[in-house]
């Protein structure tokens, strides 16, 4: 394969697999970092040359995605992602376009109680103040949040298409799709064109409580028989989905799909999903785990090339 030399791809710790399947896509040179954590607790990036000239006037494309992880959490996700960029743009790279699979701190987009601080908007100005070119995400909570950023370009990547032909590949038929808040109304209906013009979606109602993080929830149960899509974009602590999973088997579903962009899968969340009955936990290779079964690689690099 020809490698194209002009464009260089760094792979950021938390994007190792989808870092290097996008630089394939691409045809481009792909470039590791190092990274560690002195004793103090602060954390050491650099990018993995010995010849910084190697970035010079270069168009580099920066993939990391800021999820937690068993090696590192959302903060250090986050300041290695700034010093990624901060490198690349010290050693005069000519662009600098920066992948984030998925954004952190995207649902603190609100303020719900007195007193609380709207920090996905701060995330989102530090990232504009390193002057980057152009930032591509994937499937953000509320991407209103992206309205205010000042840099050239911004595109937030749809993954449905993608989540929907893999379920689809796995023989799932008289699909419903669930909405299992009113918030994801709206992405569950463009995900259900998905599957056929006529494929009905059931919006649960779920009620969070603002201090305990508790859930509740109801819904329609007329499922009797039906396969049963639950689609939100993120999987957390897997509260949320092991509620509606539950209503969807009491509405007597037939095979029910665990389907999220980004499957954190925190805390118990594999335990609490299979055991509400799922039969499958479907996520995107934006966060590296047992659920990535979709990958974003070549819808990312279509919007690069
Ligand atoms: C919230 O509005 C999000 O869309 C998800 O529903 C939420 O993050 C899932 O969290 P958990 O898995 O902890 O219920």
């Amino acid at each position: 394969m020809k490698i194209i030399m002009d464009k260089i791809l760094i792979v950021g710790p938390a994007s190792q697999i989808l870092g290097v399947r996008i630089a394939r896509e691409l045809g481009i040179q792909c470039i590791n970092t190092e990274t560690k954590t002195f004793p103090d607790g602060e954390n050491y990036l650099r990018i993995n040359i010995d010849d910084e000239t190697l970035i010079e006037g270069k168009e580099v494309i920066i993939v990391q995605s800021t999820g937690p992880s068993s090696n590192g959490n959302q903060n250090t996700r986050l300041f290695e992602l700034f010093m990624m960029i901060d490198s690349i743009k010290r050693m005069l790279a000519s662009k600098v376009i920066v992948v984030i699979p998925y954004l952190a701190y995207a649902r603190q987009d609100k303020i719900f109680r007195p007193g609380e601080c709207q920090f996905a908007d701060v995330v989102l100005r530090i990232i504009d103040s390193m002057q980057i070119d152009e930032l591509y995400v994937v499937d953000v909570h509320a991407p209103e949040v992206l309205q205010e950023l000042i840099v050239n370009k911004v595109v937030n990547i749809d993954s449905m298409k993608l989540l929907a032909d893999y379920i689809k590949s796995l023989g799932a038929s008289d699909i419903v799709v669930v909405s299992p808040d009113k918030g994801a109304v709206e992405r569950s209906k463009a995900f259900a064109k998905h599957f056929g013009e006529n494929v009905k979606v059931n919006v649960f109602e779920k009620k969070r409580d603002v201090k305990t993080g508790e859930i509740t929830m109801s819904g329609n149960l007329s499922l009797k028989n039906k396969d049963v899509v639950i689609a939100d974009d993120i999987i957390a602590t897997g509260g949320t989905m092991a509620n509606a999973i539950k209503i969807s088997k009491e509405g007597g579903a037939n095979k029910i799909y665990a389907v999220a962009t980004h499957a954190l899968l925190l805390q118990q969340a594999k335990y609490r999903i299979l055991n509400a009955g799922a039969d499958e936990i479907i996520g995107t290779d934006s966060i590296d785990n047992e659920a990535s079964k979709v990958s974003l690689a070549k819808a990312i690099a279509d919007y690069l090339k």
